[in-house]
């Protein structure tokens, strides 16, 4: 008697785990959208043209060779600054999650695709 509502529990626990896991990695293009409409990103990017700051296409293509890219980006979107495109800098995001701006990093170092 006593087992069955623990087994219940975990049973629930493992189903919501993998319905976290699976939307995780089907849909971290959409996360990574997501969360730069949220960060204002996209008012001073475009996944292809120059607006306030270098379109993400042209990110990816400088960074493509580089092994340092996530790292480096990483820091750069956190803390802001300037000078790799040019004077004007980019504001510091420092409300950004690890997990965040990694996920927003490699998104863009693909060239920040679309969902589907
Ligand atoms: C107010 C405008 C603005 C906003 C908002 C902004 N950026 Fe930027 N971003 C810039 C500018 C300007 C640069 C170029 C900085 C430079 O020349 O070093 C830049 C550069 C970058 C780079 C390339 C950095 C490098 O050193 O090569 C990445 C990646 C980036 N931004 C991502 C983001 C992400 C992700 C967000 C949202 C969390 C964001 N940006 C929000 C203006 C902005």
């Amino acid at each position: 008697m006593g087992a069955w509502p623990i087994a219940k529990k975990s049973v629930c626990a493992l189903a919501a785990f993998l319905s976290i896991a699976s939307a995780h990695a089907s849909n971290d293009t959409e996360m990574a959208l997501d969360i730069a409409k949220k960060n204002a990103c996209l008012g001073c990017h475009a996944v292809s043209k120059k607006i306030v700051g270098p379109s993400y296409q042209d990110v990816a293509l400088r960074y493509r060779n580089n092994p340092q890219a996530i790292a480096f980006l990483k820091n750069k979107i956190r803390n802001g600054g300037m000078g790799s495109w040019g004077v004007v800098p980019m504001p510091a995001n420092s409300k950004l999650s690890d997990s965040d701006l990694t996920l927003l990093t490699q998104w863009i170092l693909h060239g920040a695709p679309s969902p589907n």
